[in-house]
């Protein structure tokens, strides 16, 4: 009998069929794990609104890069909480600075790890934002230097790969260019092209101390209801140096992800960010969803809209349920 419709199910009828017409493979080498520095002694403590993610003082740090590198995790992207702010965030480009001993430390240790620096101010400011504040606002022109300034003392520290997210115009050229003439040519950057002002960020603003001390981040982050913005801010990079673009964040976004990919031929990175991770710990707290099942579709969900690179707080129960190996898939 002729039938009038395409019988799709026959490649779904079982598991090992599945798995041979799958077309997204979730991977070990996709994840990038944040990881959270502080100054201070013996310190491992739990950020309340991400359990399982905790803020590390640098002699406690020894066993999470281990454990990292021991489920073949390809990259950490460090943030630190100094203990010291002030107006210009001097400790983000102190030769001691938390996370400039923290690379160097972490390099030592793991030499084949790839560490990402988070380059940006608002941790490191009094009033929280990521640029210098004059009048009230938050001045373009005169942030960049010191924005060079910190990216040159990561890269100096031994960071394999500077991730700028202030959202500062010319951020990427000016650090390109800081880089060049500071002789670290061969350091890519991985720009947090399009980010936009999210409120998925509040646990991290908590993680990290970050929140800004009046106002908002709207003049400089990316109003979340534009797409073709997010095209120019790509391209802007592009042309400016980047070497990889970044999405952040991930859910909300993943039509742009999909857009950056299909246009831009560069390694795409989207953040799953401390938002995203909590609502999912909260709810698998709850017993309301299942964390595994969820967390790895959402990952090759987004890995499906065009993502290479995922940063993820999920990065090591991930790299677990993929079974620790090299090149495990999903
Ligand atoms: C620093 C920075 C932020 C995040 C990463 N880098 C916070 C912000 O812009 O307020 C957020 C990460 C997350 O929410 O997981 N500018």
């Amino acid at each position: 009998m002729e039938t009038m419709f395409e019988r799709l199910r026959r490649l779904r009828s079982s598991d090992t069929i599945r798995r041979m017409v799958r077309e997204t493979q979730l991977s070990v080498n996709d994840l990038i794990y944040p990881v959270f520095v502080v100054e201070g002694e013996n310190i491992k403590e739990e950020v309340p609104s991400m359990p399982g993610v905790y803020h590390f003082s640098l002699d406690r740090l020894d066993e999470e890069i281990e454990a990292v590198r021991s489920l073949h995790i390809p990259a950490i992207i460090v943030f630190g909480v100094p203990r010291h702010k002030d107006a210009l965030g001097s400790e983000a480009y102190a030769e001691q600075g938390i996370v400039q001993r923290a690379i160097r430390q972490v390099k030592e240790q793991a030499p084949d790890l790839v560490v990402i620096a988070d380059t940006c101010l608002c941790q490191y400011t009094d009033h929280g934002h990521c640029g210098i504040v004059e009048d009230g606002q938050v001045k373009n022109d005169p942030s960049l230097e010191l924005l060079v300034k910190t990216a040159v003392s990561q890269a100096r520290a031994g960071a394999d790969v500077i991730a700028p997210s202030n959202m500062m115009d010319g951020f990427v050229y000016a650090i390109r260019h800081g880089l060049d003439e500071a002789g670290y040519e061969h350091v890519p950057i991985m720009s947090y092209a399009v980010k936009y002002a999210s409120a998925f960020y509040g646990p991290f603003r908590d993680a990290a101390h970050s929140a800004p001390q009046f106002g908002d981040r709207k003049t400089y982050q990316m109003d979340p209801a534009n797409r073709l913005e997010a095209l120019r801010e790509a391209q802007a990079d592009i042309e400016q140096g980047a070497d990889m673009l970044m999405v952040k964040p991930a859910m909300a976004y993943m039509d742009v992800i999909r857009e950056l990919k299909d246009r831009f031929p560069y390694p795409l990175a989207a953040y799953n960010v401390s938002g995203e991770y909590a609502m999912i710990k909260a709810a698998a707290q709850n017993g309301w969803i299942n964390e595994q099942e969820v967390v790895l579709e959402l990952l090759t969900g987004l890995k499906r809209a065009g993502a290479d690179l995922i940063l993820t707080y999920f990065a090591k129960d991930v790299a677990k349920w993929l079974g620790g190996k090299h090149n495990a898939s999903f």
